[in-house]
């Protein structure tokens, strides 16, 4: 598509974005919880840091292979989990990611609110796959699940843990989205405007919960009955123990996600957790909370050297995954800079966002001196005066 190879940066993908998918579903993807403070602060929050080049390294050769939470992985960035995939592409929904992440040589983390179901997901694509779960009070339900994911080949776990109530997204009040979108006379005048979206949204499985095919409408439009709706779902009730048996009953790499403070990252240790993955759920949740990045030196310094860190919030560049790893990352995971692609030219379009990262990371890599991923580290980092 030449509308996507005229996307230079992961900014440009979001303006193409804005003119492929209707108001309401961009502004679903792109919102932030309340006044977006934390939503804004995860992307400049990466400015607080300055990457130090070493002068003079034979860079004449570039790897940037690592392994994320026991899987190999091309690039040391991989596909977050995000939900509802399906109203960004109404056509592939998560299978366009899987299979761009797959050619890529990245792994993709399918979300418990996928709109394809776990196993149209692992049988979409040969690569690597992580299940990410909400706990649901439906312990039938979320028992089912976990047996699913581990059925379909899903490698690792991701235990999400910030979304016990969904987040106050004022953006999605004021368009008055519902998922799966409703055709109500406002929405459909928006939707006509994106014709070719709403085309292929009727034609296709569009945004039907890929999972629980019984799952009742929320409307996003009423925050209160989206609260009441969410709270349904959600065990209230998690704690540390839960998160302690659910590790032991998957019995393979187990990620928390959600950590955003280096307490509950020793915790996370200690309940046997091979990872954190330090997240505000892309400032969606809880406005206020400091940005992922600023969190990365202290967390690695309290769990010690061999827990798995990744950074979730704000990647834009492929400096941004420099920096997360100088300060001392194993590696980052992609929200919006994904959903971005996929909502601009679906697998296509993912494999833009992927291949613009993977650039500008192996740009800055050269640049800094590095020649390697174990290469990267403090003394290539400082804090901005
Ligand atoms: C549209 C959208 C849907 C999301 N759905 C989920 C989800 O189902 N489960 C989850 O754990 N996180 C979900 N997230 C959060 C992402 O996994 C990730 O934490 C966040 O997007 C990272 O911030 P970034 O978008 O700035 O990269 C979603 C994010 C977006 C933008």
């Amino acid at each position: 598509m030449r509308d996507l190879q005229s996307c230079i940066n992961i900014d440009d993908l979001a303006r193409l974005a804005a003119k492929k998918v209707p108001t309401p579903v961009y502004d679903y993807v792109e919102g932030g919880a309340d006044d977006e403070v934390t939503l804004h602060r995860n992307c400049t929050g990466f400015q607080r840091y300055q990457i130090i080049p070493r002068a003079l390294q034979d860079v004449s050769r570039i790897d940037t292979r690592t392994r994320i939470m026991g899987c190999d992985a091309s690039q040391p960035f991989y596909i977050s989990a995000t939900g509802f995939s399906g109203m960004m592409c109404p056509k592939d929904a998560e299978l366009a990611g899987a299979r761009a992440a797959s050619r890529f040589g990245v792994p993709y983390t399918a979300s418990t609110f996928s709109n394809r179901s776990l196993e149209q997901i692992s049988a979409s694509s040969q690569g690597d796959k992580f299940f990410q779960v909400y706990v649901l009070d439906d312990e039938q339900l979320a028992s089912d699940l976990n047996l699913r994911s581990q059925a379909a080949g899903f490698k690792a776990m991701v235990l999400t843990i910030d979304t016990i109530v969904g987040g106050n997204r004022e953006r999605d009040a004021r368009s008055g989205l519902s998922i799966p979108p409703t055709l109500t006379l406002k929405s459909t005048l928006q939707f006509m405007m994106r014709p070719k979206w709403l085309l292929q949204y009727l034609k296709s499985e569009g945004a039907n919960m890929g999972n629980f095919p019984k799952m009742p409408k929320v409307s996003l439009g009423d925050s209160h009955a989206f609260v009441e709706a969410m709270s349904k779902l959600f065990k209230k009730d998690l704690t540390w123990e839960d998160a302690r048996r659910m590790n032991e009953q998957w019995n393979g790499p187990f990620a928390i996600k959600g950590i955003m403070s280096a307490a509950d990252a020793v915790k996370a240790k200690e309940i046997g957790a091979s990872a954190v993955i330090l997240s505000n759920h892309g400032g969606r949740q809880l406005d206020g909370t400091p940005a992922p990045i600023e969190l990365v030196q202290e967390v690695r310094e309290a769990v010690g050297p061999d827990m798995e860190i990744i950074v979730d919030g704000g990647i834009r560049r492929g400096t941004d995954v420099f920096k997360a790893l100088a300060l001392g990352a194993n590696a980052c995971s992609l929200g919006r800079a994904y959903v971005r692609g996929l909502s601009a030219g679906g697998e296509e379009g993912v494999t833009r966002a992927l291949t613009l990262l993977k650039s500008e990371f192996e740009r800055c890599m050269i640049l800094a001196g590095c020649s390697s991923i174990e290469q990267i580290g403090p003394e290539h980092i400082r804090k901005a005066l």
